[in-house]
């Protein structure tokens, strides 16, 4: 199998982290082409940090990291150190990255990347507000057409929200960009939170993460423990939603989720409900499908995937 060309667009966070950390144990898979990194779960001065130091945690300074847009595309940035930690990656005590970030912009690199790359060749996977890869898409509306899919994580249907009653929190952060790229015409997969909010690392997975002994395995499950917190307050949950990896993981094994092909639209307009993703998962418009929505997920299958690769690292 030729590995599958991925650019990930994130905010690290520690499932983003996770998620980074899945993609480059799994070269076979994935060949990463590079990262670029948008404000959102923190300021976008620590997104770029973050992204380096899970590079260097998986022993990949080589990888390339670029510093996109730092702010929404119409509103102030809204952060989440409530889930996250100050730093967006509490936790692990993890040294200052000694890697370079990238001069060129991460708009610039999505772009140009595009174009150079044959067409249909390269998959962008965001994990993070759409900012950076709405911005693309509209400086060079060429771009659209070449590029193979979007899988990425955001929205919600029966979840409804986490950051607001009725909105999730990439999509909340940038619902402009959303809306963008939803109405793009690219080819999109969808994780919403009704499917991350199945992957959640209980006790014993944890513990599988632990018990790999090494550092990479260690570093995760201190991530997680930090992580969790939030949710188990929150929703009494049995541990913290890996939403972020659910991404990836779809690109190695995708018989591990199900889901339904729909029209989903973004609310930009109430004061109530922006950012909610408006999924027609009952087909009861005529609007015509423009995501995969997925709906579920094998989650013993998807940890023992990760664990197994994370083992690699
Ligand atoms: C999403 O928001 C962020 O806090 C996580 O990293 C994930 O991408 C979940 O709503
Ligand atoms: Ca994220």
């Amino acid at each position: 199998m030729t590995p599958r060309k991925i650019i990930i667009d994130t905010d690290p966070g520690q499932d983003d982290a996770v998620a980074i950390l899945l993609a480059l144990a799994s070269p076979d898979e994935i060949d990463l082409l590079g990262i670029t990194c948008v404000a959102g779960n923190v300021p976008l001065d620590l997104t770029a940090r973050n992204a380096r130091i899970v590079c260097e945690l998986a022993g990949r300074p080589g990888t390339r990291v670029y510093a996109g847009c730092d702010r929404p595309l119409a509103h102030s940035l809204v952060t989440a150190e409530h889930v996250h930690g100050k730093t967006g990656l509490d936790g692990p005590v993890l040294p200052e990255p000694t890697m370079p970030l990238q001069d060129m912009h991460a708009v610039d690199f999505l772009i140009d990347t595009l174009r150079t790359a044959s067409a249909g060749s390269v998959t962008l996977c965001p994990l993070g507000p759409l900012t950076n890869i709405a911005t693309a898409l509209t400086r060079a509306p060429d771009i659209a057409p070449r590029i193979d899919e979007i899988v990425l994580m955001g929205g919600a249907y029966f979840e409804v929200g986490n950051i607001t009653p009725a909105a999730e929190f990439n999509i909340y952060v940038d619902p402009e960009a959303a809306q963008i790229v939803f109405r793009s015409g690219v080819p999109l997969t969808v994780m919403p939170l009704d499917v991350t909010h199945k992957a959640l690392v209980t006790g014993p997975r944890n513990e599988a993460f632990r018990a790999l002994g090494s550092r990479v395995g260690r570093a995760v499950a201190e991530m997680t423990d930090f992580f969790e917190r939030f949710d188990l307050e929150k929703y009494g949950s049995e541990g913290a939603p890996l939403h972020d990896p659910c991404v990836i993981a779809y690109l190695i094994a995708p018989h591990l989720f199900s889901g339904r092909h729909i029209n989903v639209e973004i609310e930009t307009v109430s004061a109530l409900t922006r950012g909610m993703t408006v999924a027609d998962w009952w087909r009861v418009t005529d609007r015509a499908p423009n995501a995969m929505f997925m709906g579920d997920i094998h989650a013993d299958g998807f940890f023992q995937l990760l664990t197994e690769r994370l083992a690699r690292l």
